[in-house]
């Protein structure tokens, strides 16, 4: 024995740590050199690499990583890879704290089996716990076959607490690979789902399902991409191009959020002056009242830094919904698009919107609501695919939201949709109105041919009467002042005061209190 060698306790207890390292390395490795490569040939990163983008540097902890499944069947027996397919734990995000899991598409194709079941289910509770976001990174195909139906009680246990935590804690889902099968579910429990352009897809049952059942030939990008999640079903919130931007996206979006339900959103410090007058907004109504403008020229105008984090960006257009913060508080944006379809509500803006103000009220965040609607969409479309039951949801989310609401209608406000986009009867807080507003039951056109039916069919010239009528019609109603005559309208205000109204309304606003009636859960028209 040489003299140099430690006594034979150290070397015990070096062993042991050699034997710790040696597993952690394996752990580490995921599914192996050849799969990683293939995972990057792909244009993805692993499923650590994420959560180093993802999480403050070194913040990371990690949970269950020696964690092996325990199945005997279909050549599983000697095949296991520490961690099982899934790297759980917490850290930090902007310095608070958040709880994460990354499936691992190396090991299994990230498929879901009993043991990688358990690690969400115990993020996902030490997050409802403790009352922390969580964010699920999602690359997966689906249960674990070999495993069979424990494997599904295993996404029914996540299901649960994905329910259980909903509206206790923000749930981010990020789908950066495939999802599909009951897979989807989670995500689509969750508050919000990003997905990655062009190498994520989600789908109940995939293009070869489709082709047997139905005949239709789709790919997988157009049957569940990003882009047609985005657009078409209104699925994912958020797309960004790649997976560096997707979870840069996710830490953005943290900015706005509370821990929990019990918390205020955080404040963030801002040089732009909280008595901004953007004097572009004074001539931004057309004249035209049927000429469109953008809406987002209003938003960035009145928002710190004209900062706005856009959420369904592609998805019911007509209506824009999406995060800001004014004089430093997080607001939540809701407003009518008029470039857009005119910026009417119909079924996807009206499903939007509601479940985006429901997000708000859950997690105290006031709503400033942006308003320029000529009333619901006609159509048969629309009437067949119930926008009473989905116009209602919006009605329902803003009705029963008690946070702090705060209503601008720059233009239009008719019909059905002045009484849905937070009015003074439904608890707005304080509703303003620009001096180019119309709070109207419909639009003077409508209205002259239907009070005035009679009269034009009987006049020699009923164009001239026609216009002398909607003339009238404007100046009695096509305005403002009715409304804030009827004390519906707290104030008309210059638009360039906008921003200075929204900020001091909100430190006005900042202690309300207002409850609901006690029950155990209300039943909006789902
Ligand atoms: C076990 C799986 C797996 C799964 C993939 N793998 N999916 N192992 N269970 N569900 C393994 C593969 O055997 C392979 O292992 C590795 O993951 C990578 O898979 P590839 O097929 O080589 O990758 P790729 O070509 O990119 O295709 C990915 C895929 C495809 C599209 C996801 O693997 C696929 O179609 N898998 C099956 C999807 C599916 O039907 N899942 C069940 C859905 S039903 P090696 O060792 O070669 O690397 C469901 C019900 C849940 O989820 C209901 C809950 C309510």
């Amino acid at each position: 024995m040489g003299a140099s060698q430690p006594p034979i306790e150290k070397r015990f207890a070096m062993k042991a740590i050699d034997e710790l390292q040696r597993r952690r390395a394996e752990a580490l490795q995921g599914g192996g050199e050849s799969r990683i490569k293939r995972q990057h040939d792909r244009g993805k990163l692993t499923a650590r690499e994420r959560l180093n983008v993802l999480l403050d540097e070194k913040s990371f902890e990690e949970i269950g990583m020696m964690v092996r499944h325990h199945c005997t069947d279909f050549g599983l027996a000697d095949n296991h890879v520490a961690g099982d397919g899934v790297v759980a734990g917490y850290g930090m995000i902007h310095g608070r704290l958040v709880c994460v899991y990354s499936q691992d598409f190396t090991v299994f194709g990230g498929s879901l089996g009993r043991s990688h079941a358990n690690k969400i289910v115990t993020i996902l509770r030490l997050a409802l716990e403790n009352g922390v976001p969580v964010i699920g990174l999602n690359d997966s195909g689906g249960a674990r076959i070999q495993e069979g139906v424990v494997s599904l009680g295993g996404y029914a246990d996540i299901f649960l607490l994905n329910t259980l935590a909903s509206g206790v804690v923000p749930q981010i889902s990020a789908v950066m690979g495939p999802c599909a099968g009951g897979a989807v579910y989670s995500p689509a429990i969750t508050d919000f789902i990003f997905m990655v352009q062009g190498t994520s897809y989600m789908f109940v049952t995939g293009p070869d399902v489709v082709r047997t059942v139905t005949q239709e030939s789709v790919t997988a990008e157009v049957l569940g991409g990003a882009a047609t999640h985005a657009s078409k079903s209104g699925v994912a919130h958020v797309t960004r191009d790649n997976d560096v931007a997707c979870l840069m996206g996710i830490r953005a979006l943290l900015h706005y959020l509370p821990q929990n339900c019990e918390e205020s959103p955080p404040v963030r410090p801002t040089t732009d002056p909280r008595d901004r007058t953007p004097r572009a907004l004074d001539s931004l109504i057309p004249e035209n009242p049927s000429q469109p403008y953008d809406m987002h020229d209003v938003i960035h105008a009145v928002v710190d830094e004209k900062r706005f984090f856009e959420i369904h960006k592609d998805f019911g257009a007509n209506l824009i919904c999406g995060f800001a913060h004014v004089g430093g508080r997080t607001v939540g944006i809701v407003a009518n698009q008029p470039a857009v379809l005119a910026g009417v509500l119909d079924i996807d803006a009206s499903v939007k919107g509601a479940r985006f103000v429901r997000f708000c009220d859950a997690f105290n965040i006031p709503l400033v609501v942006f308003e320029d609607v000529p009333g619901f969409l006609p159509g048969v479309d629309q009437e067949w695919g119930g926008i009473i039951k989905h116009g209602a949801k919006l009605l329902f989310a803003f009705c029963e939201a008690t946070v702090p609401k705060i209503t601008v209608i720059t233009r239009k406000a008719y019909g059905g949709a002045y009484d849905v986009m937070n009015s003074k009867h439904i608890r707005g807080d304080l509703n303003f109105a620009w001096p180019t507003a119309e709070i109207a039951v419909m639009g003077p056109k409508g209205a002259v041919e239907i009070i005035y039916r009679k009269e034009l069919a009987r006049a020699e010239d009923p164009d001239a009467l026609r216009t002398a009528f909607t003339q009238e019609y404007r100046q009695k109603f096509a305005n403002p002042y009715v409304a804030a005559e009827h004390g519906y309208i707290d104030e008309v205000i210059m638009p360039r005061q906008t921003r200075v109204k929204v900020v001091r309304g909100l430190e006005m606003l900042q202690n309300k209190v207002v409850t609901n009636p006690q029950k155990k859960h209300g039943n909006p028209p789902l």
